[in-house]
């Protein structure tokens, strides 16, 4: 059995996003995504629904604020500061309204905020009209390598990787309890956002969101198919800023001790039906 970092098991639970244009994000969330929109404070916004959580906040067009990881006791959390404390990573406070005090933050050598706490409201979650829990965020690097040592320091486990012809990575999926991906990086010339993942229930779910959206006329951008890594079903939109939205099902399961595997870079391994979204 793997020696697993107190971070295990932990689940993706609410992401900050930052506009120009808020209240134009806040529509598309609101009225698409049908969130619950809460004012905070003068230029940030909490987004509960049952099973997703963000918050929008204003700033550049496209950012990633952070990425908010639930863990399920204040202990646990105390445990994972000391173990990543223990390896030199620098700890910053929690700048999540939803967590409670003993989260904390750390930042990737990109710059990319990951927290990790336990949530405030610990009632359990209400079903949505339209099932599709938080699951996973991504981001885009020309860092790769870099990023995923960091979070495999924090106790992110290797799911998968893509590599192309000349052995250099093009991808990295990494998980953080038994679900294939919590985290992902995508080979890109800038570091950049790239999308975030809401995982439904089954695959008649992800039917009934795109009669949802074509209902509001919000084209598909991709898909559906079926991604190799991770193996789940999936479609992609652009919420109101143009930031990649999933919805997906069915996302595999692995063992924390289970091995990475190798893929190839092609269109295949990003979709077996074929279509990829290609970032290089
Ligand atoms: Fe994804």
């Amino acid at each position: 059995m793997t020696d697993l970092s107190p971070l295990w098991p932990a689940r993706l639970h609410h992401i900050k996003i930052t506009s120009d244009q808020p209240p134009v994000q806040l529509d598309f969330y609101q009225r698409v995504l049908e969130q619950e929109v809460r004012e905070l404070s003068d230029g940030e916004w909490v987004l509960t629904g049952g099973e997703r959580s963000f918050v929008i906040g204003r700033g550049p067009r496209n950012g990633l604020g952070y990425s908010a990881f639930a863990i399920d006791d204040a202990k646990r959390v105390a445990d994972l500061q000391d173990f990543v404390t223990a390896q030199g990573i620098n700890v910053q406070a929690s700048p999540s309204p939803l967590f409670g005090p003993e989260a904390f933050a750390v930042a990737d050598p990109d710059g990319n905020t990951l927290v990790f706490g336990t949530p405030l409201d610990d009632t359990p979650a209400k079903s949505d009209r339209l099932p599709a829990r938080l699951q996973h965020s991504v981001v885009g690097s020309p860092n790769l390598q870099a990023l995923t040592e960091y979070r495999r320091k924090l106790g992110f486990v290797l799911s998968d990787e893509v590599k192309d012809e000349d052995g250099n990575l093009t991808a990295v999926f990494l998980r953080s309890d038994e679900e294939h991906h919590s985290q992902a990086i995508f080979n890109t010339k800038d570091s950049k956002f790239d999308h975030f993942s809401m995982e439904a229930t089954s695959w008649n779910d992800i039917r009934d969101w795109a009669d949802h959206l074509g209902s509001m006329r919000i084209p598909l951008s991709w898909g559906p198919g079926r991604h190799g890594p991770g193996n789940n079903l999936f479609f992609m939109v652009c919420d109101a800023d143009g930031n990649m939205v999933e919805v997906s099902a069915e996302i595999e399961h692995m063992d924390p001790d289970m091995a990475p595997r190798i893929w190839k870079h092609e269109p295949y391994t990003l979709n077996q039906w074929g279509v990829a979204w290609m970032r290089n």
